[in-house]
């Protein structure tokens, strides 16, 4: 279906929880937020009936995040069902790849098409930093430990990583640089596209809840550091001309390298002229972009029984021409129930 600019909407991001099992410094507090309850959040069933009627309406591609959908029991047998919803072509996983080792049989099982591991350093104090993992009473007993739990969870997000590559699954990194935090990271990151074929992608931070106190580096700054840390290395970051995906990333190439480099310039360059996606929450908010307030709640029309198509029609139609971060920021404005755990990134 076209919305009112012309595009064409074919991609929907659904967020099937808002529980994760880290607390990044960007998008979490560090005690956690209050969990919606088992009641608030859509069943499966209930996201499989949406998806059924998304499908008809012209959505081709599912893409599976959180909060960390791996926590939510039962994924896999998720993935499946909409693999085979009419209509669906895609369905891909955004995950934090804590848990992907466990379950990656059972999505490569249910056709899952691609994974996205959003990793932003490979450097275990960094990582601590940033993820707070090991963050809770749930870790409880670690004190003193927890170098040895942080080693070992960036340990597993690689094997899972080197697993999937293993396996065939298109796999993309994904970073957010944040000034004063991962900046020493970005090349190291990089560097992973060196002798993997996959592609990693650096993001503009957008300025959502509470990533808004935190200062992103702008893709062009991104390019530079590239630039420069690759020349290092030896080679040469050179823009890639073949277009991979319809998403928002502009992707370099180095020569000899066998993945690929990424920017995402969320903030800089609004991608919002050929933006194609909706995003669905885990309690069934309908939204029709990241910068768009509350959404439209679908829950309540489905289980009162009321018809949707109209309704998420509508919601296409009244998606708006671009974002307006960048106004957000002057303003300072408290976005605090916007972040990636409850929208779905
Ligand atoms: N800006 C940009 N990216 C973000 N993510 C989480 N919060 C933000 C933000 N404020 C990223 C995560 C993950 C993806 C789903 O979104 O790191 O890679
Ligand atoms: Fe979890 Fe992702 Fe938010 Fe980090 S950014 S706390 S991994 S949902």
């Amino acid at each position: 279906m076209r919305d009112s600019f012309n595009r064409e909407i074919d991609y929907l991001r659904i967020s099937v929880t808002d529980r994760c099992n880290m607390r990044c410094v960007y998008c979490m507090p560090g005690e956690g937020v209050e969990w919606k309850t088992h009641a608030e959040i859509l069943t499966f069933e209930e996201m499989i009936a949406l998806c059924r009627i998304f499908a008809e309406l012209g959505i081709k591609k599912i893409k599976v995040s959180g909060g960390e959908p791996l926590v939510r029991r039962g994924l896999p047998g998720f993935v499946e069902a909409l693999k085979t919803t009419p209509g669906v072509e895609q369905v891909t996983l955004t995950t934090n790849g804590l848990l992907l080792n466990d379950h990656l049989d059972a999505l490569l099982d249910a056709g899952l098409d691609a994974v996205n591991i959003s990793l932003d350093t490979l450097n275990p104090v960094t990582f601590g930093k940033i993820t707070r993992y090991p963050y809770s009473v749930e870790y409880g007993g670690l004190e003193g430990k927890t170098a040895v739990v942080r080693n070992k969870a960036l340990e597993q997000i690689l094997t899972a990583l080197d697993k999937a590559l293993a396996r065939a699954l298109r796999v993309k990194i994904n970073c957010v640089p944040i000034e004063g935090l991962n900046d020493a990271d970005i090349v190291p990151l990089a560097a992973l596209a060196r002798d993997r074929p996959l592609a990693v992608r650096f993001i503009e931070l957008m300025p959502l809840g509470r990533a808004a106190s935190f200062t992103g580096i702008p893709a062009a700054a991104l390019v530079s550091i590239l630039t420069g840390g690759i020349q290092d290395a030896g080679g040469v970051l050179m823009p890639d001309t073949e277009r991979i995906g319809n998403g928002p990333a502009v992707y370099y190439r180095v020569k000899g390298w066998q993945g690929r480099i990424g920017l995402i310039a969320a903030l800089s360059h609004s991608f919002c002229a050929t933006c194609n996606r909706l995003r669905l929450s885990a309690s069934g908010m309908l939204s029709p972009c990241l910068s768009s307030s509350a959404g439209t709640d679908l829950r309540v029309l489905l289980r009162g029984g009321k018809p949707l198509a109209q309704t998420i029609a509508a919601v296409i139609g009244s998606k708006p021409a671009s974002h307006n971060f960048l106004e957000c920021r002057r303003e300072k404005a408290g976005h605090s129930d916007k972040a990636m755990w409850n929208i779905g990134g």
